[in-house]
């Protein structure tokens, strides 16, 4: 793992992990790309790459350029614009995945990652501390490029031997990059809207509850499972990780713990009945007992961190 590719380096997590990736392997050592990357970017600092991962021979170009030997696979359509463009959705997720697998296993690469999401379940999973292993059947176009994805990855490594690694991530919450258009993105709004205007309308309803994590545990998730050693691993695309779980009323009351007036009220819309059809929490025990996978923020801790970095972007006018 020397030389590594980021595809998909501008969204709301490669924006991040790409950074940290840097700090770990060596500037040099990491070539961010996506399908166009803004000027003043923080990831100018490194190699970057203009990238349609859809093309397989792009891929195999840059690969062959930086000698990368390891992928991280971060191009995606979530839940809620998979819905808008059901086929769309299919040839990112999809067409690109196996791109990065088939350029992967013909240039013989050491590693890919690439994550999974609670979209994988479906409304006839169980609900409460989902297990690892259980029923599959999503209802989404994005959740059910998941579970292929999770199946193509499982297959990769089974077939050829390519070491492919994947996490079920919950929502992701951060507040350097907006998120891409998925349905967990009201736990970011939430607080964008508090320091802004005091009060924010959900897109879904109170008691919705739903998996989450804040952005520094997903960075550390990634990367320990990415360096984990591959013989402790027993599981490869899929592993389940939580960090915790909240209805969108607790979050509104931990907010209303550092901004005693902050309001919310509720205007539910299509998305209600994506979230509807997610866990509620999840049972991580084999990223726990895999990878020693623990995380470190819990809603109130990551309330203050939230609150207190979107109020200095605010007084500095960047939103
Ligand atoms: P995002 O939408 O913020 O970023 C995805 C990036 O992929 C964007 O910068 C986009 O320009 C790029 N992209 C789209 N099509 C591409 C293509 N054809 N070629 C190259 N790049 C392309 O998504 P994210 O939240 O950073 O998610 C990263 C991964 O994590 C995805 O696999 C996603 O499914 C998964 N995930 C995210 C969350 C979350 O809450 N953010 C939760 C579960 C899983
Ligand atoms: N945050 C993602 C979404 O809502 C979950 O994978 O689409």
């Amino acid at each position: 793992m020397k030389n590594i590719l980021v595809i998909g380096a501008c969204g709301q997590i490669g924006s991040e992990l790409t950074l940290q990736l840097r700090k770990d392997f060596g500037i040099q050592n990491v070539v961010a790309s996506d399908l166009c990357i803004k000027a003043g970017s923080a990831l100018e600092e490194g190699p970057m790459e203009t990238l349609d991962a859809r093309d397989r021979n792009a891929i195999a170009e840059i690969s062959k350029k930086y000698n990368i030997d390891t992928i991280i696979n971060l191009a995606a359509i979530l839940s809620a614009n998979g819905e808008k463009n059901p086929s769309l959705a299919w040839d990112v997720n999809i067409n690109a995945l196996i791109n990065t697998f088939e350029v992967a296993r013909e240039m013989k690469m050491d590693r890919v990652l690439v994550p999974s999401s609670i979209a994988a379940f479906g409304p006839t999973t169980p609900r409460e501390n989902t297990p690892q292993e259980t029923i599959l059947e999503p209802t989404t176009m994005y959740g059910i490029t998941k579970v292929a994805g999770e199946l193509l990855g499982d297959y990769y490594v089974k077939k050829y031997g390519l070491d492919v690694r994947g996490l079920r991530y919950p929502g992701i919450i951060s507040h350097e990059t907006l998120p891409g258009g998925g349905t967990t993105d009201y736990a970011v709004a939430i607080y964008y809207d508090a320091v802004k205007f005091n009060k924010y309308t959900c897109f879904v309803s109170a008691e919705t509850r739903l998996p989450m994590m804040y952005m520094p545990d997903c960075i550390k998730a990634t990367i320990d499972l990415l360096k984990a050693d591959f013989d402790t691993l027993k599981h490869h695309a899929n592993f389940n990780v939580g960090a915790m779980s909240f209805s969108v009323d607790e979050l509104a009351e931990s907010i209303k713990k550092y901004q005693p007036d902050f309001s919310i009220d509720y205007a539910p819309d299509y998305r209600q009945a994506i979230a509807d059809s997610w866990p509620d929490s999840i049972d991580d025990s084999a990223a726990r007992a895999e990878w020693d996978w623990k995380p470190a923020f819990d809603l109130d801790a990551m309330t203050q961190d939230m609150l207190k970095n979107i109020r200095i972007k605010h007084e500095k006018g960047l939103i």
